[in-house]
Order: C-alpha cells, then structure tokens, then sequence
C-alpha cells in the first residue's frame, strides 16, 4: 500500500509539472487523481483487504497522500490563475482620467440671465413672447402705422402682410400692458430679427425690453433704474451718459452711452474714437400706447428701454467682434 501510494504521488506529481498552462487539462488530471472513481478513490477502497493490524496505519498514510495531492492540485490552479490574469488586458491606474466633455452656457445666455438677475433684483418680473409676432404688435400698437416712415429704421422680415419676425422685443409692452393693470414692472428677453449684416449687426440678435409704469413715474426714475443698472453691470466708476433721441412709442426719447470699457474713454476702434458706446434705447412712454392697451394716460406715466444683449455682452468680456457669438467654435465658447 505505502508503495501504491508513492507511485500515485510521483506520477500525480509529473502529470502535473508537464500540464502546461491549459485550465481544461488541469482540470481532467483533477479527475483521473482526486475524483470519486480516481486513482486515489481505488486505493481508498483497496482499504478494507489491508490485514487489520496493517489498516490504521495504511488508513493514516491514505489521509496524507490526499491531502497532499490536494495541495498540489491547489497551487497548480493558482499558477493557471496568474497566468491567466497576466494575459487578460491590465488598468493602468495612474493614467489620467478622459473628463466628459462638459457643456456650458453661451455668453449671451449668461449675459442675458445677468441682466435679468440685476433687473428682478431691482423689482421688475420676467416675461416672454412669441418671436413670431403681428404687425399690430411690433408696429401698430407701438404707434408705428404702416406708412410711417421710422418703419424703415428697422429692415423687417415679413412672414405675411400682417405676421412679421419681431424686430425687437417691444411688443412684449404692449402685450404686457394689454393683460395688466397697472403698477407694471417686467423685463423681457428674447430673440429679434431684422434684415442686417456686418461687424455689429446680425440678422438673428437678442434684446431685453424693459418697462415700469404706474402713478406718477418719472424720468428721474428711468435715469435712477437705468444708472443703477449699468452700475451693476459693468462696475461703479463706468460713466454714462443720456443722449436725447427719437422712437415713436417713447416721448421723451434717450439713447445711454457708457464710457467705452476698451479704452477707457480715450477713444479705439470699437467705439470709433468717440470714447462712447451705446448701450440701449429708451423714453417715457408715448401717452398713444396707453390709448391701445386702455390705459389712461392722464393718469398713467412709466418708461421703457430695449437694449441688445450682444451688445452688453461684447462690452462685459471686450469682444470686438459681433459673429464671434454665433460662429459657435468651442475655443472662443469655452473661454465663458
Ligand atoms: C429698439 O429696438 C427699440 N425697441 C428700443 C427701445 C425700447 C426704445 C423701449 C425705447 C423704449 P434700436 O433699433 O436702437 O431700438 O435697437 C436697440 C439695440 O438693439 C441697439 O442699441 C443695438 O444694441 C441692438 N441691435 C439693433 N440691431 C441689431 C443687430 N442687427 N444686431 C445686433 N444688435 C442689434
Ligand atoms: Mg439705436
């Protein structure tokens, strides 16, 4: 028996040792040795022939072998393991991680929240409307009738003899006043359109309508809003300025300037050496809107203001160029 069981050890031991790395072969050599009808199995039951003062010993020897083949069988699987992991493809955890590409708000997005944030702060509701707007809207109403000739101040895109691309945002006025009663105060952002193409022109743009009306309003409060506005915007030390000027649903009427955040005043290019940018329209609005929405403008005064958030948003980041916002290249948008 003790002789038997040499034998299996040692033929175990070369089977093994000449297996090479294949899992299935390993695993059909477990089998022939360990498994219920193995080598070893049949020497198990050779136990009962052994004489009775041989068996405990034969028995003990038994034990040993199995436990040995065990062990063996064990560390041959473990070098199958390695190997196998050694050819499976490896993480190098010290490589710097890929970052998913990460979206971001356009400038004129942010711009456009900016000037929202500072105006609701100040008391004013934000509201929309349809870029798709009536004439009544965009002219009538806004005391534009059709052959006024401040209609060819902006350059329209007609959907149809009544339905027009708005060509700014101060129909929201009078759809605004026309749902309200008064006090008002609302800003409205948006899309505009007018037929325009150059440096500081583009034929889709956006614009932020303002308007406060109530009792006894004034212009002191235009300049007050407005002042604290351009303040927040661009800092307390810009300076700016009221320049008398004309729209047909304001009375009075004044375009702001600020000192040119390029060159500080001294005069550039991007101001055309005046020193001056203008920033937005606005006035007191034109007691013949009131007479639209039903308001009564002996007892109604309030003022208004548009202005293009490209604009704004060239100033703020000192962009000199207007298509800069719409060619939408990742290196200029990424740098918001
Ligand atoms: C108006 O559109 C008036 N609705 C503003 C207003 C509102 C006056 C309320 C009084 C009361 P204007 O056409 O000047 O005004 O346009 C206002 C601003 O829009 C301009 O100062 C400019 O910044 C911007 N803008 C006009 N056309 C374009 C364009 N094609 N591309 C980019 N910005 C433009
Ligand atoms: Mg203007």
């Amino acid at each position: 028996m003790k002789r038997a069981v040499e034998n299996l050890l040692e033929t175990a031991g070369r089977a093994l040792s000449e297996l090479g790395d294949d899992p299935k072969a390993l695993d059909r050599a477990r089998v022939r040795f360990l498994g219920r009808k193995g080598e070893l199995a049949q020497l198990f039951k050779q136990l009962g022939q052994v004489d009775e003062q041989d068996r405990r010993e034969a028995g003990r020897v038994l034990n040993e072998a199995k436990a040995e083949l065990e062990a063996l069988f064990l560390k041959a699987l473990d070098k199958n393991r390695d190997l196998a992991a050694a050819e499976r493809p490896t993480i190098d955890v010290s490589v710097p991680g890929r970052r998913p590409p990460r979206g971001r708000l356009h400038p004129i997005t942010q711009t456009a929240a900016e000037i929202c944030r500072i105006f609701n702060w100040l008391g004013f509701e934000t509201v929309e409307g349809p870029e798709i707007e009536l004439d009544y809207y965009n002219f009538e109403a806004l005391n534009i009738p059709k052959d006024h000739p401040a209609r060819d101040m902006q350059d329209t895109f007609y959907i149809s003899e009544d339905v027009v691309l708005r060509t700014h945002t101060s129909p929201l006025q009078v759809r605004t006043m026309e749902k309200r009663t008064p006090p008002v105060r609302v800003i409205a952002p948006g899309r505009t359109y007018r037929r325009d193409s150059d440096v500081t022109h583009t034929p889709m743009f956006h614009q932020v309508e303002g308007l406060m009306v109530g009792k006894g309003i004034s212009f002191g409060d235009l300049k007050g809003i407005l002042t604290t506005f351009v303040h927040q915007m661009f800092g307390q030390n810009v300076a700016l300025r009221f320049r008398p000027s004309f729209f047909p649903f304001t009375e009075p009427s004044a375009e702001v300037d600020i000192e040119c955040v390029m060159c500080r005043g001294k005069g550039c290019r991007v101001c055309k050496g005046t020193g001056w940018l203008e920033i937005l329209g606005s006035g007191m609005v034109d007691p013949q809107v009131y007479t639209y929405v039903g308001y009564d403008p002996e007892e109604i005064t309030g003022f208004a203001f548009g202005m293009g958030i490209e604009r704004i948003a060239m100033l703020k980041y000192g962009i000199d160029d207007l298509r800069l916002f719409f060619e939408n290249d990742l290196r200029f948008l990424q740098q918001f």
